[in-house]
């Protein structure tokens, strides 16, 4: 997720926030630019791709002298990666420049008023508004335009902040996006992470959400969001920079895993107005539509098949799944009274183009649900609902999945409300559990050190079954293929009521069987199919709801996820099974993030 740089002092800025940039690439980014003050004014470059271009175009830096600045890598979600909408952004009058990570939620009524009082936009970025709102708010006083501005703000952010007007300071403010201040001697800096920081500093100074800083080259002054003065501790970061790419854990799939939470509710949160769902841009006229097709490749197409469950028992129309691969060479029945929905994390996956592409020639519309903004599938689409799960870089996707997941769910609730399938007050209760969905996630995660236990008696195996029915079943065939992917331990999915009509023969003693039970409509059922696989001799390890007496006595190990409604159950119950995958990989070596013979964009046929 994009990064921020900032830095006073004696030095030249630019070199300085080019090298920090240059440091946070890894994070993922689609464009750059750095704004350096100087003389009383600020002077900005920006470039589309590397940051190698950037320091190119300024001559690695000289062309822009001036010992305070600022600097952000863009990885683009409102707006497509293009050098208008490239921070850093500056305000009308020119006497202010921002950078932004995060997301302003509310930028849409903000954007309106700013327009209203006469300020105009020159990106389609959410964060443009906060430089207008600077520039209005101030009165030969940054702090108190930037407190002020950051009041008015709902959303995750942290801001950099310079004006040509006070020289030699820069603002920092954090709220739910990572900020950190370096500590220098006649110079001081912020960054999203201590990677840019630890060349220059190990002496860090956390900042907390609703915290902002005034940095100077020889003070850094903190205060709360009313402006009072704080005391802070100084850090020493201790973390070798490989470590802190991955913010201090060993893989970026485990980092990914974690920041699930944080994903699912950026994605979410600006959705949700009051007791509405707005879904910017989408005007599908839904009661035209006799037929939703889910299309997508591995992990997506899964997030596809557990949505079904939710569109179709909410919209009580037909949800046909099929796989991208196979939808191109089918002769598929679809025509204008089809809605085709195609999932894509990268948005480039060759054979999801394709089927959505022939779709298309069939007259179907298509709304896509991508995370790369300005990608192929996002561009075709009629319609295209981003994830905001920031960029992923390990191979095997998790925040995807769970953000897909996320805005498919939103979907279901929306479209119901729109065909008039959900009486008010269920439609209410299903939006507060899809809102408790983050808090949920984290929950789970909080299992991580347990299941790290569990991964050391199951890694040995050579195979795992994955069981369920409904909704437990969908989870089943992204659980295995987790684990398949990282592990390349041989895990099969089976809907648990199917396994009597083959694949018992495969169970004997000691074989694990994973058992999803989270669905209260058939867990009964699904409980005689462990009876089934223990008589067998399988070690069983279930996934339930803690009010679940009875599994406790049927499966050799549990793990327990917090009690949610079936219909968006998936994107909890899976977190365990994303940890579990990981840990059993870690047992046994394997090459986590990039696992043998796979790649993340799957660009060819
Ligand atoms: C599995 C995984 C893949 C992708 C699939 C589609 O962990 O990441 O199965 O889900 O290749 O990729 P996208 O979503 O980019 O279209």
């Amino acid at each position: 997720m994009c990064g921020i740089v900032g830095y006073t002092g004696t030095q030249n800025a630019a070199p300085v926030l080019l090298e920090g940039l240059k440091k946070l690439e890894y994070r993922g980014y689609d464009s750059a630019g750095i704004a350096v003050l100087n003389d009383g004014r600020i002077s900005i470059s920006k470039v589309t791709g590397r940051i190698a271009g950037l320091a190119e175009k300024t001559e690695d830096g000289r062309l822009l002298p001036g010992v305070t600045g600022i600097g952000h890598t863009r990885w683009a979600t409102h707006g497509a990666p293009t050098e208008p909408n490239a921070h850093p952004h500056t305000s009308n009058d020119g006497r202010f420049a921002v950078v932004h990570n995060g997301i302003i939620e509310n930028y849409m009524e903000l954007r309106e008023e700013l327009t209203r009082k006469g300020y105009h936009f020159e990106s389609e970025t959410d964060t443009e508004v906060v430089v207008h709102l600077v520039e209005m708010y101030y009165q030969d006083n940054l702090k108190q335009a930037v407190m002020r501005t950051a009041a008015r703000l709902r959303g995750s952010y942290a801001l950099g902040i310079i004006c040509a007007d006070e020289p030699e300071k820069i603002f920092a403010v954090r709220e739910a996006s990572p900020l950190i201040l370096g500590v220098g001697i006649g110079e001081n800096y912020f960054a999203s992470d201590v990677t840019a920081l630890v060349a220059h500093t190990r002496n860090a100074i956390y900042l907390e959400d609703g915290e902002f800083a005034e940095l100077t080259p020889d003070s850094i002054t903190v205060f709360d969001c009313t402006g009072h003065i704080i005391q802070k501790r100084v850090s020493r970061i201790t973390w070798d920079i490989q470590a802190a790419e991955k913010g201090g854990y060993d893989h970026f799939m485990l980092k990914e895993i974690m920041e699930q939470p944080r994903a699912v509710k950026a994605t979410m949160a600006p959705r949700i107005k009051g007791s509405e769902i707005v879904l910017d841009g989408v005007d599908i006229d839904l009661k035209q539509i006799n037929k939703i097709m889910i299309t997508a490749c591995g992990s997506a197409y899964y997030a596809g098949c557990a949505a079904k469950y939710a569109i179709e028992k909410l919209c009580r129309v037909p949800v046909i799944t099929e796989l991208a691969s196979e939808l191109r060479y089918s002769d598929p029945l679809i025509d204008e009274h089809t809605l085709l929905i195609v999932l894509s994390q990268s948005g480039e996956t060759a054979d999801t183009i394709a089927a959505m592409r022939e779709c298309q020639r069939r007259g179907a519309k298509t709304l896509a649900i991508v995370n790369v903004v300005g990608s192929t599938i996002a561009k075709i689409a009629d319609w295209c609902l981003y994830t905001w799960a920031g960029p992923e870089i390990a191979v095997a996707t998790t925040k995807g999945y769970t953000t897909q997941l996320t805005v498919l769910y939103l979907f279901a609730l929306y479209a119901a409300k729109k065909v008039e399938t959900v009486d008010d007050s269920t439609w209410r209760k299903l939006l507060s559990a899809l809102k408790a969905l983050p808090k949920q996630i984290q929950q789970a995660l909080d299992m991580n050190p347990g299941i790290s236990q569990l991964a050391k008696k199951y890694h040995s195996t050579c195979s795992m079954f994955f069981i369920g029915r409904n909704t437990d079943y969908a989870v089943a065939l992204e659980g295995a293929l987790k684990m398949k992917e990282i592990s390349y331990i041989h895990a099969e999915s089976y809907a648990a009521g199917e396994l009597k009509h083959g694949t018992i023969a495969l169970i004997c003693e000691g074989q694990p069987v994973i058992a999803l039970c989270c669905n209260d409509s058939v867990s009964e059922k699904t409980m005689s199919n462990i009876v089934e696989v223990k008589a067998r001799g399988a070690e069983v390890l279930a996934v339930a709801f803690r009010d679940n007496a009875r599994i406790v006595s049927l499966a050799d190990d549990m793990l327990y996820i917090p009690k949610i409604d079936p219909l968006f159950s998936a994107a909890v119950e899976i977190v365990p099974l994303q940890i579990l995958a990981y840990h059993v990989a870690k047992e046994n070596g394997c090459d986590i993030d990039k696992p043998k013979n796979l790649a993340k964009s799957v660009t060819v046929e």
